[in-house]
């Protein structure tokens, strides 16, 4: 039986969901996995930090209030972020990643993430910025270093899209994908068929955790464009940048648009798609386009998200469902976890 030391870097939702998650399940990973994780440290920029080889108690960890400082109030913590001591000294064996993303330079995750695998510890990941910004470089630094570096739950959360299509779909000829990639948006443009304004509807995914710090990322596809560069490289083997990918988002669709749509049995939706060309080169944008209601990805509703793999073998190979939410994000750091130890325990 394995157990595995893991330190938490960054605790917020997605993290506290997964120490909430060993708190209630690890007992029965040991049965069902053949692993349990012992969490032997956490840092977090606002709460502070807290290391222990022998274990901390998740329980007592997922009930640490959200102040400022807070780690301090627990035996053997501190308000202070000790992110490197953390990250190389704590004895883990791979390292949960779940702090904010950074779509400018993807910072300080990346940094986060290299000092890992540098150290020869493994790193799971969630965040979009390391991967779509810096993915490359990480995962040469993880190979030359002997290491894994996962990151199932940077696209849909904890629903399998990445190592659905490069390992289930292996050979399937993937020829492109056309997805709905992001949660808030989908969320705002459902909410505005039921009659919400834009911007009601905009404070309702905040208040129900869906949109990012700054939701423009999300209404104006800069999300979605993240999400895009990760897939494209990742399955057709591209090497697109943030600037290859023509962006533009929902924040121009009308009340009015709306209406139409619907009275002509349609939806509009904000779709993330790349393809490959006949000579070779991939192509990608995210745009919102206006749907016929028979289209496979038009009833996709409310925050759920989907993407539809065009494959040569089998044609459009379609998966549904969550994108965000804490536990459903906490859930892809677990399949990474699961992915690592069917890797390396053989
Ligand atoms: N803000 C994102 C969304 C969260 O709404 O889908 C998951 O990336």
């Amino acid at each position: 039986m394995t157990e595995y030391k893991i330190a938490l870097v960054g605790f917020g939702g997605v993290n506290r969901g997964l120490a909430q998650l060993i708190a209630e399940r690890n007992a029965e990973w040991k049965a069902t996995l053949g692993f349990s994780l012992k969490i032997v440290g956490v840092t977090d920029l606002f709460l502070g930090s807290i290391v222990a080889r022998e274990g901390l108690d998740a329980r007592q960890l997922v009930a640490l209030p959200g102040e400022q400082g807070a780690f301090a109030q627990l035996p053997g913590g501190t308000a202070e972020a000790f992110n490197e001591t953390i990250i190389k000294h704590s004895g883990a064996d791979m390292i949960s990643e779940a702090t904010f993303t950074n779509p400018v330079d993807g910072e300080p995750a990346t940094t986060f993430c290299r000092w890992a695998l540098e150290s020869g510890i493994h790193v799971v990941t969630t965040n979009k910025g390391p991967i779509a910004l810096h993915g490359a470089e990480l995962k040469d630094v993880a190979r030359r270093n002997g290491v894994a570096f996962e990151y199932e739950g940077s696209v849909m959360s904890g629903t399998p899209v990445i190592r659905l299509a490069s390992q289930a779909l292996a050979g399937a000829d993937i020829q492109g994908f056309e997805g709905i990639l992001n949660g808030t948006s989908n969320y705002v443009l459902t909410r505005m068929k039921d009659g919400l304004t834009f911007n009601d509807a905009v404070a309702q995914a905040q208040q129900l955790g869906y949109a990012e710090a700054d939701p423009t990322a999300d209404v104006e596809g800069y999300d979605v464009r993240l999400k895009v560069v990760i897939l494209a490289n990742e399955l057709l083997n591209a090497r697109l940048t943030v600037s290859d990918v023509a962006c533009s988002g929902i924040s121009s669709i009308s009340p009015k648009d709306i209406a139409q749509a619907t009275a002509s049995g349609a939806s509009w939706k904000l779709i993330g798609s790349a393809h490959r060309e006949a000579d070779g080169s991939v192509r990608a944008n995210v745009e919102a386009r206006l749907l016929p209601n028979e289209h496979p990805l038009a009833s996709v509703s409310g925050a759920l998200n989907a993407v539809s793999f065009n494959t040569g073998l089998l044609g459009a190979v379609t998966v549904c469902g969550p994108g965000a939410g804490r536990i459903e994000t906490a859930f892809a750091l677990l399949s990474d976890i699961i992915a690592i130890h069917n890797r390396y325990s053989k």
